[in-house]
């Protein structure tokens, strides 16, 4: 299927994204600022955050980007693996001819920074759609990046992950949960929240499924500040590391529907040997 214009493509990704992680169907939540409950912040103090963009499939307003990624070694890029799923992109990201990973530009409007090619993907191939389990892929870059940009990942078993551990969420993605994509990156506190949270709120239903050991429960008890559509891959930050990928969730910043983020520390090996 041959998409007409870049802008439709991209509405396409989203709602059919939106599809698998259900946004449509509930209200937007009561934003007070972007992320979902953010503030801007710049690629300057969090050079390991980067943008994930098909300048082709999502057209150049934004550069392309459509989700977030984390810089784990020089030329290795974690992020999400629906964000290199055929329902997303039309094709398998090993297909999209113009996959870039986008570092030291905090404004999408601007041209800051430098658009790295994409060498490799790697999706995860336990990653389950039926629960999204296993959200993780990693892309190779094309050049290397500064070693200063490299945020290492949580081991398993770390501090990091206990609850209450305040936690810092990284996108470019919907600031009001009504489509309202940012220029600029954003960031938004949250804690990790007891893993019985999540269990609660999605025991299994259309949007995936929570489990423990392959997932992390992050939000704030009456919701409000949250990830929301266009954050997928990008990074949960803790204790300067990172501990999970945004992933899904029922909604954006609603209360009693935290965020669900990929467990980085359950895939080391797969990053490892990607
Ligand atoms: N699936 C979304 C994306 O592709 C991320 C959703 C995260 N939602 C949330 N409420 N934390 O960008």
């Amino acid at each position: 299927m041959r998409p007409t214009s870049p802008a439709l493509v991209g509405a396409l990704a989203l709602t059919t994204a939106a599809a698998v992680l259900p946004l449509a169907a509930s209200a937007p939540a009561a934003a007070d600022g972007v992320i979902i409950g953010g503030q801007p912040v710049t690629v300057g103090d969090s050079p390991w955050v980067v943008a994930v963009a098909s300048r082709g499939l999502f057209g150049d307003s934004r550069s392309g980007q459509y989700c977030g990624a984390v810089v784990v070694g020089r030329t290795k890029v974690v992020t999400a693996a629906h964000c290199m799923s055929r329902e997303v992109l039309g094709m398998e990201g090993s297909s999209v001819p113009d996959l870039k990973v986008i570092a030291g530009r905090s404004d999408l409007g601007g041209d800051a920074g430098r658009e790295i090619k994409v060498r490799k993907v790697a999706v995860n191939p336990d990653y389950d759609t039926a629960t999204n389990a296993g959200d993780v892929a990693v892309l190779t870059l094309a050049q290397a990046l500064p070693a200063g940009h490299v945020l290492p990942m949580a081991g398993k078993g770390s501090s990091a992950y206990e609850p209450g551990t305040e936690a810092t969420v990284y996108g470019w993605g919907d600031t009001t949960g009504n489509s309202t994509y940012a220029s600029r990156l954003h960031s938004a506190n949250v804690r990790v929240l007891e893993d019985g949270v999540c269990e609660e709120a999605y025991p299994g239903t259309l949007d995936g499924r929570y489990e423990a050991d392959s997932m992390v429960c992050a939000g704030r008890p009456g919701g409000g500040h949250d990830a929301c559509q266009g954050d997928s891959g990008g990074p949960l930050v803790a204790h300067g590391r990172v501990i999970g990928l945004v992933s899904w969730g029922s909604g954006c910043g609603e209360a009693g529907r935290p965020g669900v983020y990929t467990r980085i520390s359950s895939f080391a090996d797969f990053v490892d040997e990607a």
